[in-house]
C-alpha cells in the first residue's frame, strides 16, 4: 500500500566501523537501549538495532549495524555496506593504532558503498582524556581532510553518543 510505501522511504540504514575494542557495540547499545557493558564480548558477525527519530514531525527510522573490529570474526564485507546512507567510523581517543587505521576503514567503505554516504569520525572514551593518545585537534584535521563529520564520544558515560548517531541520521534525511 501507499502508506507501506511510506514509511519504507524513511528507513535508513547506517554502519558503524572502526578497529576491535573502540566501543562501536557500546556506543550502539547505549543510543539504542541506555546501556552499557564494561566487560562486553567481541563482536562476532553482525548485529543490528532498530532506532525510531522523530525529524521535522516525520518517523524517521535508523537500521543500525555493528560488525566486528576483527577480520576474522567479519562478515561479508560488501553486504554489510549495501545500501548505507551512514556511517560512523570510530577510534578509540586512548589507543593511537586505531587512529591510525582510520584511513583504511574510509578505503574500505569507499570501496563497498553503492551510494553516498553520510560520514562521521567519532574518537570514542573521551572519558578516558587521562591516558589520551589523540589530541582533538588531530581528530577534527583529519575529519576535514576526508570530508567527514567529527565529534568526541563516551559510550561510558554517556557523551555526544546521541548527538552522534542523530547527526549522520538528519544529514541522510
Ligand atoms: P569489536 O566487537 O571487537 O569490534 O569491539 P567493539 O568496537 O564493539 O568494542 P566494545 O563496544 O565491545 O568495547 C570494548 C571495550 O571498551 C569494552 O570493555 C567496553 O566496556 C569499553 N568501552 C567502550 N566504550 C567505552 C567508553 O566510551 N569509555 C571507556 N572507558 N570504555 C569503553
Ligand atoms: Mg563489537
Amino acid at each position: 500500500s501507499d502508506e507501506e510505501e511510506e514509511a519504507e522511504e524513511y528507513l535508513f540504514k547506517v554502519v558503524i566501523i572502526g578497529d576491535s575494542a573502540v566501543g562501536k557495540s557500546n556506543l550502539l547499545s547505549r543510543y539504542a537501549r541506555n546501556e552499557f557493558n564494561l566487560h562486553s564480548k567481541a563482536t562476532i558477525g553482525v548485529e543490528f538495532q532498530t532506532q525510531t527519530l522523530d525529524i521535522e514531525g516525520k518517523e524517521v527510522k535508523a537500521q543500525i549495524w555493528d560488525t566486528a573490529g576483527q577480520e576474522r570474526f567479519r562478515a561479508v564485507t560488501s553486504a554489510y555496506y549495501r545500501g548505507a546512507f551512514g556511517a560512523l567510523v570510530v577510534y578509540d581517543i586512548s589507543r593511537r593504532s586505531t587512529f591510525d587505521s582510520v584511513p583504511r576503514w574510509l578505503h574500505e567503505l569507499d570501496t563497498h558503498s553503492d551510494t553516498t554516504v553520510a560520514r562521521m569520525l567519532v574518537g570514542n572514551k573521551c572519558d578516558l582524556a587521562n591516558i589520551r593518545e589523540v589530541s582533538v585537534e588531530e581528530g577534527k584535521s583529519l575529519a576535514e581532510a576526508e570530508g567527514l563529520f567529527f565529534i568526541e564520544t563516551s559510550a561510558l558515560d554517556s557523551t555526544n553518543v546521541k548527538t552522534a548517531f542523530e547527526i549522520v541520521i538528519k544529514e541522510i534525511y
